[in-house]
């Protein structure tokens, strides 16, 4: 089996989502000696610029024309992400909540990724096939509010609803999530929360 983990935190090991996503694999590693991880740094990442004429090329594309020969070199470069994470049977993201979002370097990820005849398909009528049917996913979500509890979590949230959303678009429907929230708090309460949140996920690896 193998694993991408999409690190979407710039902090060192203080980084709450991190440590959570680190429990999962060795939850998961501890029952599956197949496990083979593969870490993706979002701000080590070199990620291509989809501004200027680039973003031309997906309108043809998404019109099944082929992109511009300028830019050809320039979408050989995303195909190749594409296919980096179509090359695996598990998507692990853990990310911060940056201003109810995600940051923007997972952001950038997901625009560069989602790209018509590479991560989906679509027909002339708006029906969209995704391609990374079949993996798993899970996402481990940090926040300092207490987004649970919130009566209007649901409006505040655009960082796991956002990322639950384009998992089901490019396709996944095994998708799995734990909240880590509040983060911000006595440290005795954020323990327990850390506490709560490596229960939850273990749970999930087990489950597997
Ligand atoms: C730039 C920035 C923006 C943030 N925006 C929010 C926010 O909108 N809502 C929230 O609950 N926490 C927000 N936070 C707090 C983080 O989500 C929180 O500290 C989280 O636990 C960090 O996870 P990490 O340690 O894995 O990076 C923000 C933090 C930063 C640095």
């Amino acid at each position: 089996m193998r694993l991408l983990h999409i690190d979407a935190s710039p902090r060192d090991e203080r980084s709450r989502s991190r440590q959570v996503a680190d429990h999962y694999i060795a939850a998961l590693g501890a029952q599956d000696v197949t496990l083979e991880v593969e870490k993706l740094n979002l701000w080590a990442a070199d990620l291509p610029e989809l501004g200027g004429g680039m973003v031309e090329s997906r309108y043809a594309l998404i019109h099944g024309q082929p992109v511009d020969p300028a830019h050809v070199e320039a979408w050989a470069e995303i195909q190749r992400h594409v296919d980096h994470l179509l090359g695996f049977d598990q998507i692990l993201i853990s990310t911060p909540m940056w201003n109810f979002g995600v940051p923007y370097r997972l952001k950038h990820y997901v625009d560069v990724v989602t790209q018509p005849r590479m991560l989906f398909d679509n027909d002339a009528t708006g029906n969209v096939h995704g391609r990374a049917a079949g993996r798993r996913a899970v996402i481990v979500a940090a926040s300092a509010m207490p987004m649970q509890d919130e009566p209007f979590a649901s409006t505040m949230d655009f960082q796991l609803s956002f990322l639950e959303c384009w998992l089901g678009f490019i396709g996944v429907t095994d998708i799995h999530a734990v909240r880590i929230a509040p983060t911000f708090g006595a440290p005795e309460a954020v323990d327990k929360i850390m506490d709560d949140a490596k229960r939850q996920i273990a749970a999930i690896a087990r489950a597997g």
